[in-house]
């Protein structure tokens, strides 16, 4: 399959782009970021990009995809509630509108979050939960609602975060607490293979899910 990913630089991202290189199941990956990536891979191909409400000048991007991988996001500690939205609703509807475009039967896989909901008292919550709600009902998406994501390191994430990553390490076993970066996308790739779609997927399935992937 043809995979296109968002996100690519950063902690889930990064794991996702990983479990794509080593699956075979994955021919090509296309990466749209806005600055370089740290490293290279033969499957890999890049796209800089800075505007991510239109994706015109990437279009070439979307097209033949199967899988669109949009790990791209945002904690709401960094930025003001307008912004957020910004990133976390309007730039993913972008880009689903753009893949609706040009690979109309393409999965659209979105990180939206345990807790994530409508009613929630917590901002970024409703609006992952808006998000969910406007993807499901314009393309062949599915939203993942991973608790803590172990992923790759990475320069974006907030401070505390990272320096609270090892103590989050401990919740390895709790199956609705933790999910393996590489995992998360492996079951991104197997809900492509089987044509999962329409769907919010919590974190313990997301671990079964990945559990039935094969390694290589
Ligand atoms: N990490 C977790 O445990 C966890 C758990 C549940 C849900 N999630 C969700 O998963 C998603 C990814 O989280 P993460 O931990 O991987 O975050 P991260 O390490 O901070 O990575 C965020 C990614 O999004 C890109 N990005 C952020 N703002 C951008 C903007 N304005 N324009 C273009 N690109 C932008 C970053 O690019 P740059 O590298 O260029 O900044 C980076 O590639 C988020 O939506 C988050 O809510 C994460």
């Amino acid at each position: 399959m043809n995979v296109l990913i968002f996100g690519a630089s950063g902690s889930a991202g990064g794991s996702v782009l990983r479990a794509c290189f080593s699956s075979s199941a994955v021919k090509e990956v296309r990466a749209i970021t806005r600055r370089p990536l740290r490293f290279t891979h033969k499957k890999l191909r890049v796209f800089i990009h800075d505007d991510y409400l239109d994706y015109a000048p990437v279009e070439e991007a979307f097209t033949n995809v199967d899988a669109c991988l949009f790990c791209l996001g945002i904690s709401a500690t960094q930025v003001s509630g307008e912004e957020y939205r910004r990133i976390t609703h309007d730039f993913t509807l972008a880009a689903a509108r753009t893949l609706l475009l040009h690979s109309p039967n393409a999965t659209f896989h979105f990180i939206s979050g345990k807790g994530t909901n409508l009613n929630s008292h917590f901002m970024w919550a409703r609006v992952k939960a808006e998000t969910e709600r406007d993807l499901i009902s314009l393309v062949n998406a599915v939203c993942w609602r991973p608790a803590f994501i172990d992923g790759e390191s990475s320069n974006s994430s907030p401070r505390l975060y990272r320096i609270l990553r090892p103590a989050l390490r401990l919740l390895k076993p709790f199956r609705s607490l933790y999910v393996n970066g590489q995992d998360l996308g492996r079951a991104m790739l197997r809900a492509t293979g089987e044509n999962i779609r329409g769907r919010i997927i919590e974190n313990a399935e997301i671990r079964d899910l990945a559990n039935h992937f094969p390694r290589m």
